[in-house]
């Protein structure tokens, strides 16, 4: 099931962000792909908002991970640029499917530790600022969340 969405400007792509965390439970994983600069850490961003993460959301790039505790549910924000298949004795799957929200950047460079069932999030780029933010659920455990968003569209 796909739920696609238009934005218009990082507040638009942070706002559905913030709508999608209302929906999300512990232990979930979501993926986001896109190129440089796509929006994916301004979805984080959205995402922290909506849990009640005060705390400013950067890249984690230089640390491939962050984890904000201070939360409605804990946030784990994984940046797999630069891991580049240098699979991990990070013990990044320690957090996967823990008791918070997992967001990984860049999973494809993390393959192995991708669980099968997750949210699938792919953000294209069609004008300077404006977006299409594709979710799919990869798993049924995830279709609620589709069919969720869809119904708070207009809310
Ligand atoms: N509709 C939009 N949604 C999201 N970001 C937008 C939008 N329009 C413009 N932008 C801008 O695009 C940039 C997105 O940067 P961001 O760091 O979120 O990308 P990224 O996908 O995480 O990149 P990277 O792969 O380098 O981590 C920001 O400067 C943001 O302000
Ligand atoms: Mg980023």
């Amino acid at each position: 099931m796909k739920y696609i969405f238009i934005s218009k400007s990082s507040e638009e792509t942070k706002r559905v962000a913030e709508r999608l965390a209302g929906f999300l439970f512990p232990g979930a994983v979501i993926t986001l792909d896109g190129p440089l600069g796509s929006g994916k850490t301004t979805f984080v961003g959205g995402v922290a908002k909506g849990l009640d993460i005060l705390e400013r959301v950067i890249s984690p790039t230089f640390n491939i991970m962050k984890c904000y505790f201070e939360a409605r549910l804990p946030m784990f924000h994984i940046d797999a640029y630069r891991l580049e298949n240098r699979d991990s004795e990070l013990g990044l799957e320690e957090f996967i499917e823990g008791e918070g929200v997992t967001l990984i950047e860049w999973p494809d460079y993390i393959k192995p530790l991708i669980p099968a069932s997750h949210l699938r999030i792919v953000i294209e780029a069609l004008g300077e600022n404006s977006r299409r933010i594709t979710f799919e659920n990869i798993g049924s455990a995830y279709e609620q969340v589709i069919k969720s968003l869809k119904e708070t569209e207009n809310v």
